[in-house]
């Protein structure tokens, strides 16, 4: 898997401009689809299977968008001033690189820091485009970029930009791969605009119309110096969503998880995240509510430049959506 994940993270597409990403998973999910379409807001939705009398529709969805900075102004000298899409930390972004989505590249400067324990705002970063003045400055206002930074193969850990949530993508590639028959209609769905709120599942979860939804999202880790308390670590397999910021799992989808994790012996954690939410919440939200529920892979340094996840949970949790989606169940 080592190589899609790589093809998955090196590629630039923040929320809203998830051309590029849309291209590449498309291509890689063609062969084993029995349908395909992009819904209006840009969701690669991705049917297989049939339902047959034991079966059900689900909605599987993993966002293939990432956190980016867009354009806000360009001054004299063409330094550019941004704005943060979805959850940008500024204490990870001097020094960083950039990548626009229009080719160009930079690195994020600060301005003279006067208090130097605090971490500075956005308002003091800025992109050096290695322009001389606004002339010559490659990007304009409301351009986008994301981090720019290559794939790392740690052996066991994998490190890059944008692994939130493209490993979720790569999950649901390889499960849509490892499937043979399945009893369900089943929606992969790559959905766009969840870093900025969940807003490409929320359309393609009312167009679906599942009877159950399981989003593939990465979830904090409790395991590093000094970190906050949660029970979640790398390497201990793929999380099965109890509770986040925006949602509370359906019991009987966290059941139906457990249930098969234990049958097909398969490591799990139980997740419970107290910042953040994920497509899942969109899904049980549309239309008259949906049971629904979230695989999440446990990652450290989530929304920096360097997303770390473990090899084995990321490979576990192909294993447990596989078996999860192979079989009839009732709720
Ligand atoms: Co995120
Ligand atoms: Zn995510």
């Amino acid at each position: 898997m080592k190589p899609l994940i790589q093809k998955l993270t090196e590629t630039f597409s923040p929320s809203g401009y998830e051309t590029a990403i849309r291209e590449a998973i498309r291509r890689e999910v063609e062969p084993l689809a029995d349908e395909i379409r992009i819904d209006p807001l840009g969701s690669l939705i991705v049917r297989k299977g049939t339902k047959n009398q034991n079966g059900k529709r689900i909605m599987i969805a993993a966002h293939m968008d990432e956190i980016g900075l867009m354009v806000t102004h360009i001054d004299e000298n063409g330094f550019v001033r941004f704005t943060g899409i979805g959850g940008i930390r500024p204490q990870v972004l001097t020094g960083s690189r950039v990548r626009f989505v229009n080719g160009a590249a930079g690195v994020i400067g600060v301005e003279r820091l006067t208090d130097l324990t605090k971490a500075p705002t956005l308002e003091q970063c800025f992109i050096d485009v290695g322009a001389t003045s606004k002339k010559d400055c490659p990007v304009k206002v409301g351009d986008v970029c994301g981090f720019e930074r290559p794939f790392l193969d740690l052996d066991k850990r994998l490190v890059a930009k944008a692994m939130d949530d493209r490993i979720g993508c790569a999950v649901a590639i390889e499960a849509l791969r490892a499937l043979q028959d399945t009893p369900h209609e089943l929606y992969f769905v790559f959905t766009t605009q969840e870093e900025v709120g969940v807003r490409g599942a929320t359309a393609s979860a009312f167009g679906v119309d599942p009877d159950v939804g399981l989003a593939v999202d990465v979830t904090a880790t409790g395991d590093t110096p000094k970190s906050s308390k949660m029970e979640v670590s790398l390497g201990k397999g793929p999380a099965v969503k109890v509770k986040d910021a925006g949602m509370l799992a359906d019991p009987r989808v966290v059941d139906w998880m457990i249930r098969t994790a234990e049958k097909a012996k398969i490591p799990y954690q139980r997740e419970v995240l107290e910042g953040g939410s994920t497509d899942a919440r969109a899904i049980q939200l549309t239309r008259a509510g949906v049971p629904a529920g979230c695989l999440s892979i446990p990652c450290r340094y989530v929304h920096t430049p360097s997303e770390m996840v473990d090899y084995d949970d990321v490979q576990n949790a192909v294993r447990l959506l596989t078996a999860l989606l192979s079989h009839p169940f009732d709720l």
